[in-house]
């Protein structure tokens, strides 16, 4: 079973949404057991902390309860994780110095590759905006998350 791995700055706004709502879908799907799902950020500046308050309120108000702690990245997880799928082209650049062999190198995306909409668009950092920001962070990512089940159930579904 694959393991996903999304990346976003801090691990308190976009990657934790992106990481809670493919879990729910790949919960609701029922298809995928024992594949591996997490998200960290570039940056430890949260480390340990919930998600950002706006993205819990903006991700409670459509079903999804974000309960994870921010993480930073670590050099073993481009070994470890199959997918790394970053928020941003700002990111995607960090996550190159991480990467130690081409297949690592191979592994990232941006998160948007798996959408129809804002395919291959940055996902627009939304920590100094407002509600309505978080908010467009969930529209895009439920895009990404419905074409990434997608891409992953015609892959690897065990049933
Ligand atoms: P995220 O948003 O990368 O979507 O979690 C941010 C959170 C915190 C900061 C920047 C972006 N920060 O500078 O602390």
């Amino acid at each position: 079973m694959p393991s996903i791995l999304f990346v976003c700055l801090g691990n308190i706004c976009r990657s934790p949404a992106a990481e809670g709502m493919l879990r729910k879908k790949v919960d609701e799907n029922g298809t995928l057991k024992n594949i591996t799902i997490d998200s960290c950020g570039l940056g430890d500046w949260h480390e340990g902390q919930l998600p950002d308050e706006r993205m819990r309120a903006a991700a409670k108000s459509r079903g999804l309860a974000l309960t994870m702690r921010a993480r930073s990245i670590r050099p073993k997880d481009m070994e470890e994780f199959d997918y790394i799928l970053a928020a941003s082209r700002t990111v995607i650049n960090d996550l190159y110095h991480y990467a130690t062999n081409p297949q690592e190198k191979g592994k990232i995306q941006l998160i948007t590759a798996y959408s129809k909409t804002y395919h291959n668009q940055d996902i627009p950092d939304p920590y100094h905006k407002d509600a309505v920001d978080f908010d467009l962070v969930l529209d895009i990512l439920e895009d990404c998350c419905d074409g990434l089940l997608n891409h992953l159930t015609s892959r690897y579904s065990s049933t």
